[in-house]
């Protein structure tokens, strides 16, 4: 393929928030590559996905060791991406990985003791043929090791130019707490916090979030659209190829309850009214939240990108507008 060359009008529209009390900012809309970046996947799609992003402002792409299928897939996928023509803007781009999840057989591949977490550093560097990630994630708490431990290996990661910065994804408010004084006591101060969001999964927001303002630590919303429920997708049955219908989606047929899709229909509504779609809309309500530095969304193709990216243009929504969508949401 002809080797990718940036717009020159990329940050013209995209809007930027300080990552909590940190000196870097974010893209209010990051993409995430856990689906539809795997061996499983069309390059051809999915690299026009990314330069299409960059070419709008989404300066944040967010990986994990294991995303793909198969495992570890999405870091070379992004590889061969980076080698395409991205790679020439590394200075205008923030990269992460996690590490907490299954990556490979044994003791050492899972979970959060500085063996693994070190280890699977190292391997995604290679994979992604880049010197260091700008965020390094434990990507959920582990119970049966020291939080000491997970977070001193986060600490390292910095101290040795791996990562610029350390984050957290998964972790309640009680074990964030305690990062983040371990993360601040050895000098890697906590980033930022990437935790599920949406209007469907509202956990974040009695104590969460509100222990992340205290600590000056972002806070990124993933599958801000509920993987596509939050969205026109299935407002008429589980179309061919959505996320749904491939075996290795993650959303089941089954999450789409009828009560959900009465829901739907009915943000729908709301959203049209608006003259937006609905995935703009959901991911506005998202971003009505100053603590909130970015929604981590995910996309099958640009096109759908673009609409989401929608989601920054028009007016805020008005207090009878919130009003409605919390009695929908009830
Ligand atoms: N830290 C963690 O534990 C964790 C866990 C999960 C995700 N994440 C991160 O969050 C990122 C996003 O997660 P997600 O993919 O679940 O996010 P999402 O934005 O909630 O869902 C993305 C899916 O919604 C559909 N969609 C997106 N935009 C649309 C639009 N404008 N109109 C209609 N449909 C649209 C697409 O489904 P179709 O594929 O059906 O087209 C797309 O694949 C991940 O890539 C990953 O980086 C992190």
């Amino acid at each position: 393929m002809d080797t990718y060359t940036a717009s020159a009008s990329r940050y013209d529209t995209m809007q930027y928030a300080r990552c909590g009390r940190s000196g870097l900012l974010l893209p209010r809309i990051s993409l995430g590559l856990w689906h539809n970046f795997g061996s499983v996947d069309d390059y051809a799609v999915y690299s026009r996905t990314a330069f299409t992003a960059f070419d709008r402002g989404v300066t944040h792409f967010d990986l994990a060791n294991n995303y793909g299928p198969v495992y570890g897939s999405a870091e070379e996928n992004f590889s061969r991406i980076l080698r395409d023509g991205l790679g020439r803007y590394r200075d205008e781009i923030i990269i992460s990985t996690k590490a907490g999840y299954d990556m490979w057989p044994g003791p050492y591949g899972n979970w959060g003791s500085r063996k693994y977490l070190l280890a699977s550093l190292d391997q995604s560097l290679r994979r992604m043929g880049i010197d260091y990630v700008d965020i390094f994630y434990s990507h959920r708490p582990d119970p049966e090791t020291p939080l000491e431990e997970t977070m001193e290996a986060l600490s390292d990661a910095v101290r040795r130019g791996k990562a610029l910065y350390a984050g957290i994804s998964n972790y309640d408010d009680e074990h964030t707490r305690r990062a983040a004084d371990i993360l601040r006591r050895n000098g890697t101060p906590c980033l930022i916090h990437q935790a599920r969001y949406s209007m469907f999964d509202r956990w974040t927001e009695p104590r969460l979030l509100p222990e992340l303002e205290r600590q000056g630590i972002g806070m990124i919303a993933f599958s801000p659209l509920a993987q596509g429920l939050l969205t026109d997708r299935y407002l008429h049955g589980i179309p061919d190829g959505s996320r749904a219908a491939r075996p290795t989606g993650r959303l089941r047929p089954e999450d789409i309850t009828p009560e959900k899709l009465q829901r739907i229909a009915a943000l729908n509504d709301i959203a049209a009214a608006r003259g937006q779609s609905l995935a703009q809309m959901a991911l506005r309500w998202i971003l009505r939240d100053a603590r909130v530095t970015s929604v981590l969304i995910g996309a099958s193709s640009a096109g759908q990108l673009i609409d989401s990216l929608g989601a920054l243009d028009g007016p805020d929504l008005s207090a009878e507008e919130l009003e409605r969508i919390e009695q929908i949401l009830a």
